[in-house]
C-alpha cells in the first residue's frame, strides 16, 4: 500500500475526495491510533480548514468527531498544506444506508445526530451542511463531521451565498441568505426523509413512520418551526423503547 509520512503520521489511502480537499486513512506514529486526516492543498482553502478547526476544537461530545489536532506544512511546490487530524470513522452514512438497512439502527443513528445537534446549537453554533455523507460510524455511534459551513452565531452571516448540499438547503438560506439553528432542522428532516425512503423497501411497516416527525422539519418559516430539542422529545416519545441510550 502507498504511503507518506508527515510529521508523525503515516498516511494511507484516501477515503473520499471532497469538494477542496481530501480524506485519508492515517496513524499517528507515537500512539498507534488510527486517525483520519482532511487535508487541504491551496492556501485560499487552508483558512477554511483552519477555521474548521477552531470550532471543531471547540467542541466535545459524543455524537461529534473528536478533533485531534491540526498542523500546516509547505510542500514541495512552497505552497502550504494543511492537516487536520480526527478520529477516525469506519464509513458514512450514505454508503451504510446503500449497503445496510437495519431499521433500529438507524433510528439510533439518527437520534445521535439530534443530540449531537441539540449539543452544537446550545453552543449557538449552526452546521451548515448536514447530510448522509457528513455523518460517520465509529463503533456503534454516529459522529457529525464536516464542520467546513459551519459557523457561530455571533458572526452571522446576513446575506450569505450558499454553498450547501442544494436539496438539503433549508428555505430562509436559499431565498433570504439567512442561516440560524432552525436551518439544520430542516436538513436533518431531509436527511430522515432519505433514509425512511430507503427503509420503506425493506419491511418498515413494522415501525412508526418517521415521516410525522419530518414533515414538521420542513415547516418553511424558520420561526414556526421546531428547535432541536422539540425534534428530540418527538423522536423519544415515538421511538423510546429503541433508543439504546434513552435508559440511561
Ligand atoms: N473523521 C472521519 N472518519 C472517516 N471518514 C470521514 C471522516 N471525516 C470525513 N470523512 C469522509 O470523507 C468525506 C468528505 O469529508 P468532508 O465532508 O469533511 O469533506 P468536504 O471537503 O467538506 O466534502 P464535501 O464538500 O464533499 O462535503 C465524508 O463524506 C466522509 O465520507
Ligand atoms: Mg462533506
Amino acid at each position: 500500500m502507498k504511503h507518506k509520512q508527515i510529521l508523525n503520521y503515516v498516511i494511507y489511502d484516501s477515503i473520499e475526495e471532497g469538494t477542496y480537499g481530501k480524506v485519508y486513512n492515517a496513524k499517528n506514529l507515537l500512539t498507534g491510533e488510527e486517525c483520519a486526516i482532511k487535508v487541504f492543498f491551496d492556501k485560499g482553502n487552508i483558512i477554511d480548514l483552519r477555521h474548521e478547526y477552531n470550532i471543531l476544537s471547540s467542541l466535545d461530545h459524543e455524537n461529534i468527531i473528536q478533533c485531534k489536532g491540526y498542523f500546516e506544512q509547505v510542500n514541495k511546490v512552497y505552497m502550504k498544506n494543511g492537516y487536520l487530524v480526527m478520529e477516525k470513522g469506519r464509513t458514512d452514512l450514505y454508503e451504510h444506508l446503500c449497503k445496510n438497512l437495519n431499521i433500529i439502527e438507524f433510528i439510533n443513528y439518527i437520534y445521535d445526530v439530534i443530540k449531537g445537534l441539540e449539543y452544537l446549537h446550545s453552543k449557538q453554533i449552526v452546521h451548515g451542511d448536514i447530510k448522509l455523507e457528513n455523518v460517520v460510524l465509529v463503533g456503534n455511534r454516529a459522529k457529525i463531521v464536516d464542520f467546513g459551513l459551519s459557523h457561530r452565531l455571533q458572526e452571522t452571516v446576513k446575506n450569505i451565498s450558499y454553498q450547501g448540499t442544494k436539496n438539503m438547503i433549508a428555505p430562509e438560506i436559499l431565498f433570504d441568505g439567512f442561516c440560524c439553528c432552525n436551518s439544520d432542522v430542516w436538513s436533518l428532516g431531509k436527511m430522515m426523509q432519505q433514509i425512511e425512503q430507503e427503509l420503506m423497501q425493506d419491511g418498515y411497516k413494522d415501525y412508526p413512520r418517521m415521516s410525522c416527525i419530518f414533515m414538521k422539519c420542513f415547516e418553511r418559516d424558520y420561526r414556526i418551526r421546531p428547535n432541536i430539542t422539540k425534534i428530540k422529545d418527538m423522536f423519544e416519545e415515538r421511538y423510546g423503547d429503541i433508543l439504546s441510550d434513552i435508559h440511561t
